[in-house]
């Protein structure tokens, strides 16, 4: 079922040159395909066994758009650390702040763009939606008041979402939270230029604060969000592992 549908894909991602499109030959299409069906258990067993341990992402369909989009929408955010660079004071994580939600609002007015070229993608979903609520804890927790994320939240049907935190309150140990982890994350950026770094740096900080003994871990948005940090997220960042570049 899944190898009839390769052959398909036209438009084909690096991913997807496996050894379905060596299968040329009319004459030994036979042994061919059953070998690239073996192959393909193979891969397939594989990776059950590799999703299971936790380090291989779900190998669901992708479509291309997904992956170009998504590095399109990093290197922009990216781009406006980097055409900031040293914006000067000693004090970076204040000098940055403003330079920060630049960038978050640059990231979400992509997505933005991306969820209407690239229609159907699971993935760029889930990516957009980890991002969206990024967004939504910087102005909800006071470290963006500006950002304006309404078309987002729009076209995803972020709203329907249980663990959407955009109807939650952000009470003052929540604005601590995320002030604090804004911050770890602008002084890791100040010491390494390596945005998956940086950004694994805001994933740990959330991943402490989520830890049921912290005071504001029982806060509905801390704990949402904080969770969505820990599932999706980190997930997202080990994406880069497997398709280098692809963020970093
Ligand atoms: C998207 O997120 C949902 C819910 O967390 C998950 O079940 C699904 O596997 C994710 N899809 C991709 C492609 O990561
Ligand atoms: C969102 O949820 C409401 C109420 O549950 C439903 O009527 C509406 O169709 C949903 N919208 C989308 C886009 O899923
Ligand atoms: C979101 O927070 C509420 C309230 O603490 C909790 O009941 C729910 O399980 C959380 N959802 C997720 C996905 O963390």
């Amino acid at each position: 079922m899944i190898l009839a549908e390769n052959p398909g894909r036209s438009n084909v991602d690096p991913l997807w040159i496996g050894p379905q499109h060596r299968d040329k030959e009319p004459s030994s299409s036979l042994i061919m395909t059953s070998s690239t069906a073996l192959l393909f258990c193979a891969a397939l067993l594989c990776f059950l066994v590799c999703s299971c341990v936790g380090t291989t992402p779900p190998a669901v369909a992708r479509k291309p758009c997904e992956y170009n989009e998504i590095k399109r929408c990093n290197q922009q955010f990216k781009q406006v650390f980097l055409d900031a660079k040293n914006p000067g004071g000693r004090n970076i994580p204040i000098a940055w702040k403003r330079v920060y939600c630049r960038a978050l609002q640059t990231f979400m007015n992509c997505l933005e763009q991306s969820l209407a070229s690239c229609v159907g993608g699971d993935w760029l979903q889930n990516y957009s939606f980890v991002v969206l609520e990024h967004g939504v804890m910087d102005k909800k927790c006071g470290v963006c008041p500006r950002h304006d994320y309404s078309n987002l939240e729009r076209v995803m049907h972020a709203t329907n979402k249980s663990d959407y935190v955009g109807f939650d309150v952000c009470p003052s140990c929540a604005k601590g939270v995320h002030r604090r982890c804004v911050r770890r994350f602008l002084h890791k950026m100040a010491a390494d230029s390596n945005i998956c770094h940086d950004v694994q740096e805001f994933i740990s900080c959330y991943k402490e604060e989520g830890n049921p003994k912290r005071s504001c871990a029982t806060t509905k948005i801390i704990r949402n969000f904080s969770t969505l940090c820990t599932k999706l997220g980190e997930k997202m960042l080990q994406e880069d592992k497997t398709h280098p570049g692809l963020m970093c």
